[in-house]
């Protein structure tokens, strides 16, 4: 019989910054991947999800808005959602096979937390198990302006190993709608974490 490739497993954390719109569309190209996702959703995450994508935008009813969103090709993967109260979780042991994670987007109040070590949620602890145990961590943050504080975080988190991807969209693709930024991010992010992505054509030079 042959041997089936391993599929990837990938955490991904969805905090209170704004870019709800990066969280949803990175996890629906993670799935369109054949990934299996451990997802963790903070408070603030859960409410800007409802504020920037609408009232259908439920956690508990996330495979239904990944598919009306993003069609068919998300169900190639699967999914589970841990509580961020959680800290006996899977992902919060690093004997726990767990290949990378992405915290998209990323609040200052949780880019603190992860800098710090400070493990008070299931999303600090995994991230810091992330680093303990040298795999990748993507964080993508979202401020503006950024005080010398956050800048600081920033900087702990990349001298620790952690890939800083910040929500900042490029123009040189000629966007035509919001989705297509939130495609550019949740690209990178794909990039990142090592995967091909199609989600936006590559700079050809031209
Ligand atoms: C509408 C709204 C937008 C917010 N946008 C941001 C943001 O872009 N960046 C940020 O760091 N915090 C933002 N916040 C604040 C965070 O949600 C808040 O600090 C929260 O405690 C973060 O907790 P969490 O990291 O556990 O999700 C926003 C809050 C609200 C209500």
């Amino acid at each position: 019989m042959t041997e089936q490739p391993k599929r990837r497993r990938i955490a991904v954390a969805v905090t209170g910054a704004s870019g709800a719109i990066y969280a949803v569309r990175t996890i629906a190209a993670l799935l369109e991947a054949g990934c299996e996702l451990e997802l963790v959703f903070s408070d603030y995450g859960k409410r800007l999800l409802l504020d920037e994508l609408g009232p259908e935008a439920k956690v508990d009813r996330l495979a239904e808005l990944m598919t009306a969103r993003y069609g068919d090709g998300v169900t190639r993967g699967s999914f589970v959602i841990h509580s961020n109260k959680d800290l006996g979780a899977t992902l919060a042991s690093g004997s726990h096979r767990c290949d990378a994670m992405v915290i998209v987007p990323c609040s200052m109040k949780t880019l603190a937390g992860v800098s710090l070590g400070l493990s008070r949620s299931l999303i600090e602890r995994a991230a810091d198990v992330m680093l303990k145990e040298q795999r990748r961590l993507v964080l993508v943050p979202r401020e503006t302006p950024m005080s010398l504080p956050a800048l600081r975080h920033m900087v702990a988190c990349a001298e620790a190993g952690a890939m800083i991807l910040p929500a900042m969209p490029a123009f040189y693709q000629q966007p035509k709608s919001i989705d297509d930024l939130a495609s550019f991010i949740a690209g990178k992010v794909l990039n990142a974490l090592g995967f091909e992505q199609h989600l936006f054509p590559p700079w050809k030079g031209e």
